[in-house]
């Protein structure tokens, strides 16, 4: 069996109430996490991408939800939900990223 085309990370990082910086699992990210596995198995796109959460931060926290999709590297940030089929059908299966949900360019320098 191949391995998956795409491996996409997805901040479930969870931080003590009142935290200064917030957290990703606050923000909606354990329901972006559950949709990305619901539209994995619906799919059966198991060759196409495989998903994990990460427990540690991954550090652009104001600007979570955060996923990062490998081996692009490319960086999405404040996905809802509802985003998820979007996610999945343009840059998953057409290979084009979806522009409007990218963390902007200037996060890491
Ligand atoms: S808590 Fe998700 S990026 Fe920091």
């Amino acid at each position: 069996m191949a391995p998956p085309k795409y491996h996409i990370f997805v901040c479930a990082n969870q931080r003590p109430p009142g935290h200064p910086k917030g957290c990703c699992s606050d923000r909606g990210g354990m329901s972006v996490l559950q949709k990305f596995s619901e539209v994995l198995n619906l799919k059966m796109a198991y060759d196409r991408m495989m998903i994990s959460s990460t427990k540690s931060c991954l550090v652009p926290c104001q600007y979570g939800p955060v996923a990062v999709v490998y081996p692009d590297g490319v960086w999405y940030c404040r996905i809802t939900s509802e985003d998820v089929e979007e996610i999945y059908q343009s840059h998953i299966v057409e290979g084009k990223p979806v522009e409007r949900l990218l963390l902007p360019k200037e996060v890491f320098g």
